[in-house]
């Protein structure tokens, strides 16, 4: 937390300068039109923008912007908006979590290096909302986000398709003869009607979600779709709320708080939300000194049962939950259910239960109540302990078949995803539906980026036998889209040597999710051995942000984030550059 107040505007180290450095700073910046008068002291307000047309789901932030310029405009600031990478899910390879620390580094750079005030954040595809929440924390700047909102709901031959999860679908229904390619192809337009994120409960949704939990974002924000114009409204609010926010010098240290987190935790089981919230949320607390254990995240969310039924643990999509109350809702229902710290102090300058005093739950089969809730407490993420993850590993329970919850089985290890999708299709490959599949090697440092491969497809042999879901255990993680008895994250990764790089063929594993363990039956001493004979893999990179990347990398548990970006290093004004 940075304590030091603004004894002047910030952004008047700059534009109030006199002399040559005044000169410069204000000069260019009328080449764009700007009066002289913008320069009067007024919060020059950044609006970080991750418009790109290589992240679809951000595609349509530029107009985002503009409604957040009036706004900003409205309360007499001065808006500057200013682009910053894209993390785009669907393309960029080896997976967009490699780049989320990059994203983040960036945003906090642009916002510290510039004469900015305050910032709005523009973002939308899964990695770009903790990006720019975590750079935004670590500058401490007031703060608050506006994420672009999901598509609307998929339709395809009048079934209702949810972005991510039916991708799962259509692949099974493509290999089991179900669709035919032709098919197929219409139905992947039909699942992308409209600008926005994925409208299922995935990791963009989920985050959104986690934003407005935090405080970050304006009440009711998280769920409008893309295209309503109520977006727009949100949107041109927030731009009036931020120029406040200055005045008032509230800033993401005020609000992203212990409690805070909590409540975004509790949040994220009522929702039925994203195993990626765990790692996310873990490295935003990172950068606010708010320590978060795995454990906390099991423990806060036990009592929370599951209220909304959204895809991939229910039925609805993102439209349906905000024409149903949206999470405001959610969190009155949380409130009355005494799960939430009401007094935690959001962006609206006042408390979260103020803020939904007035949130009704319009749609009960979309947002259900404590009394019968879509899913009872302690079916959400679990964080597993024992010999296989000493350091922690999570499933997701509401995704997972309750008969496999508890397993023994014997392991098949393939040493990357790759190596298994060689030979997923083999008619004779050896494994059966008690067949644990251990994925390795897919952890931060050892893909590198902890991409989203977890959720490996069964062997088509099994699929066409009619099995429908088998344990599979892995470091990576999971799209927050995906589905099945998938354990996820476990630290430490095989890459670095932990256990899960000592498993064999044929191993005994046991997983117990009700008391949280996830063995390898197999005596200590045997493993010691096959430590002794471990040997690390050859670094992939040796140059370049890759690179870098692998070096300063911290483990699941910690949130991915890089060591050296943990804390906040303040928003005071760097030297003068001429
Ligand atoms: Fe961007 Fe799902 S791919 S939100
Ligand atoms: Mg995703």
């Amino acid at each position: 937390m940075t304590d030091e107040k603004q004894t002047a505007r910030r952004s008047q180290a700059w534009f109030g300068a006199s002399g040559r450095s005044g000169m410069l700073y204000r000069s260019w910046m009328r080449n764009q039109g700007f009066g002289h008068e913008v320069f009067d002291g007024r919060p020059v307000i950044g609006i970080a923008t991750s418009a790109s047309e290589l992240a679809p789901c951000n595609t349509h932030l530029t107009g985002v912007a503009e409604a957040v310029k009036r706004g900003v405009w409205q309360a007499g600031g001065f808006p500057l908006q200013f682009p910053t990478m894209a993390t785009g899910e669907t393309l960029m390879r080896p997976t967009a979590m490699l780049y989320r620390n990059l994203m983040a580094m960036e945003v906090e750079e642009l916002v510290r290096a510039n004469p900015l005030d305050g910032v709005v954040l523009l973002s939308g595809c899964d990695k770009t909302t903790p990006a720019m929440l975590m750079g935004a924390a670590s500058v401490d700047l007031p703060a608050l986000m506006v994420t672009g909102g999901p598509m609307l709901n998929g339709k395809y031959r009048g079934e209702e398709v949810g972005s991510g999860t039916h991708v799962w679908k259509f692949e099974e229904d493509l290999k089991t003869s179900r669709m035919t390619q032709e098919e197929c192809f219409f139905a992947e337009g039909c699942m992308a009607r409209s600008a926005g994120h994925c409208m299922t409960m995935g990791t963009a949704s989920t985050m959104a979600c986690m934003a407005e939990a935090l405080g970050m974002q304006l009440p009711g924000s998280a769920t409008w779709p893309a295209v309503d114009s109520r977006r727009m409204e949100t949107a041109q609010a927030a731009g009036r709320r931020i120029v406040q926010m200055v005045h008032e010098e509230l800033r993401p240290s005020h609000i992203l708080t212990r409690e805070a987190f909590e409540n975004a935790i509790r949040t994220n089981a009522a929702i039925g939300g994203s195993t990626n919230a765990i790692i996310h949320l873990t490295a935003l607390a990172g950068r606010v000194g708010v320590e978060l254990a795995p454990e906390d995240f099991d423990a806060l969310a036990r009592a929370v049962p599951t209220l909304v039924n959204l895809m991939p643990s229910g039925k609805y999509l993102m439209e349906d939950f905000c024409y149903a109350g949206g999470l405001p809702a959610v969190l009155g229902e949380l409130l009355r259910g005494g799960m939430l710290h009401g007094e935690q102090i959001t962006v609206t300058g006042r408390g979260i239960a103020e803020n939904v005093a007035d949130a009704e739950r319009i749609g009960p089969e979309v947002i259900t109540g404590l009394e019968a809730p879509f899913q009872p407490a302690g079916t959400g993420t679990a964080v597993l302990r024992g010999n296989l993850c000493p350091d922690g590993a999570v499933i997701k329970q509401s995704a997972a078949s309750p008969r496999l919850l508890t397993h023994r089985g014997p392991a098949r290890v393939f040493d990357s995803p790759e190596s298994y999708h060689a030979v997923c299709d083999d008619p004779d490959l050896d494994v059966d539906e008690d067949t644990v599949l251990v994925i390795r090697n897919a952890g931060p440092k050892g893909y590198p980026g902890m991409p989203e491969v977890s959720n490996v497809p069964l062997p088509t042999k099994l699929l066409k036998a009619g099995v429908t879901d088998m344990v599979r255990i892995c470091d990576g993680r999971m799209s927050g889209t995906g589905y099945g008895t998938v354990v996820l994250h476990v630290a430490p990764e095989a890459a670095v040597g932990g256990p899960l790089a000592l498993v064999r063929d044929g191993d005994p594993v046991v997983l117990d999710t009700p008391n949280r363990t996830l063995r390898l039956d197999v005596d200590d001493a045997e493993l010691e051995r096959r430590r002794a004979a471990w040997t690390p893999p050859a670094p992939q990179h040796t140059s370049g942000y890759a690179w870098l990347y692998t070096q300063h990398v911290e483990q699941a548990d910690r949130g991915a984030d890089f060591g050296f970006l943990r804390g906040c290093r303040g928003f005071g004004v760097p030297r003068e550059s001429h």
